[in-house]
């Protein structure tokens, strides 16, 4: 396969008009927020999934301008992104790594998540040719990626190998949103426990992370060295700590109105005829669909922001375009931008109130954005 696939669109000015306006300050704004809130322990911040859609390369480059420890991603690829994108800091790759891989690793820089007892033996046959920094992933009570406590013991001759490479030991947490912080707290101590039976086999792991955006803002840090903060960089919260906290969302989606026009009473608007104007209305096209990330289920349901109010979706979301009523009386004309995904936290098409609308969380609705939608970045 062409690698060329991956690629994200090249924007062309004269193209769709459909871009994320991505607040970079905002971002850099919120990381002193959380590390404030963390008491100011130093941050990987988590740019994986494209920098939960806002975009990988900028986004890592304004976190690193703005003091991060490292950025963490996801996969490999995700490392080589921020790599080719001139990014220097650590890099640190979450969801691990077949052995394989650690030579392309290794030279470019990339720290490892050890998520299993799998390897180990491998890794040590390489790493020494190939130096690589790890992070070993306890499985606390997340239930995906980790060596369980129950599979440390056996371990330990294994990362006894590892341990020149051994930089890190990490957890996730499962319930940090979650008001009762009893199994939050369980984790805390499973970690602490871990902790303390790599100290006795003689590993001392500099850094300890195990805390997300709402660790930090629920103060579930207790020893940690680093937090691993993603959502709250972006603004974003589902607990009412990150709002209390003056976290700023980063992101708006704005299209341009691509066609309008004036329809009698009785017209049907869009696949299936769902919409029916009750009256003569103004229907505008814009060219963003559910290819973009614009959710199907916002067909009838989602609102728009312009002119400083709001007006309706109508009609069914389609792949490329959705369509939106207004009045008569509202002036409206091709190229006038409204906004789809408000920054202003209160709006009800503010990413918060409407993933809870929708019945999910921002991470999706963000994560959703296509790659082939323009982003445009503010200082
Ligand atoms: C291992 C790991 N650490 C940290 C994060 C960041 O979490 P949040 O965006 O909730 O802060 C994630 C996100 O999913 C993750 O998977």
């Amino acid at each position: 396969m062409n690698e060329q696939h991956l690629e994200p669109l090249k924007p062309h000015p004269e193209g769709r008009a459909l871009r994320a306006e991505v607040d970079l300050g905002c971002i850099a704004r919120n990381l002193g927020r959380i590390r404030t809130a963390s008491g100011g322990r130093e941050v990987w911040g988590v740019v994986k999934a494209n920098a939960y859609g806002h975009g990988a390369v900028p986004v890592g480059r304004a976190l690193a301008a703005a003091g991060v420890h490292g950025l963490a991603v996801s996969s490999l690829e995700e490392g080589l992104e921020l790599r080719q994108g001139g990014i220097e800091c650590p890099i640190l790759v979450l969801g691990g790594l077949r052995p394989e891989a650690l030579p392309a690793a290794s030279a470019e820089g990339l720290a490892i998540a050890v998520v299993g007892p799998e390897h180990m033996a491998e890794y040590a046959r390489i790493l020494p040719g190939h130096p690589v920094r790890l992070h070993l992933k306890l499985d606390t009570g997340m239930g995906r990626f980790g060596v369980l406590p129950s599979e440390l013991g056996a371990c330990l001759p294994g990362l006894h190998q590892l341990n020149p490479w051994i930089e890190g030991a990490m957890g996730h947490f499962a319930t940090a949103d979650d008001p009762d912080q009893g199994f939050a707290q369980r984790q805390r101590r499973v970690f602490d426990t871990c902790l303390a039976q790599l100290a006795d086999a003689g590993i001392h792991p500099a850094q300890r992370h195990h805390g997300n955006s709402d660790a930090c803002l629920r103060g579930l840090l207790d020893q940690d060295t680093h937090i691993r903060p993603g959502l709250a960089l972006f603004g974003l919260t589902t607990i009412p700590e990150g709002r209390a906290l003056g976290l700023e969302p980063a992101l708006a989606l704005v299209a341009e109105v691509a066609r309008v026009k004036t329809v009698p009473a009785g017209t049907t608007v869009g696949y299936g005829r769902t919409f029916v104007a009750p009256q003569p209305m103004q229907i505008a096209t814009l060219a963003c669909g559910y290819a973009d990330g614009y959710r199907r289920d916002l067909s009838n349901r989602g609102v728009v922001g312009f002119l400083g109010r709001t007006f309706p979706v109508v009609g069914r979301v389609s792949m490329d375009y959705l369509t939106v009523a207004l009045p008569l009386d509202t002036p409206v004309a091709p190229g006038d931008p409204m906004t789809l995904f408000s920054s202003d936290p209160e709006a009800p098409h503010g990413l918060e109130r409407l993933s809870q609308a929708l019945g999910t969380i921002p991470y999706e609705l963000t994560c959703a954005l296509h790659r082939r939608i323009t982003r445009r970045y503010f200082p």
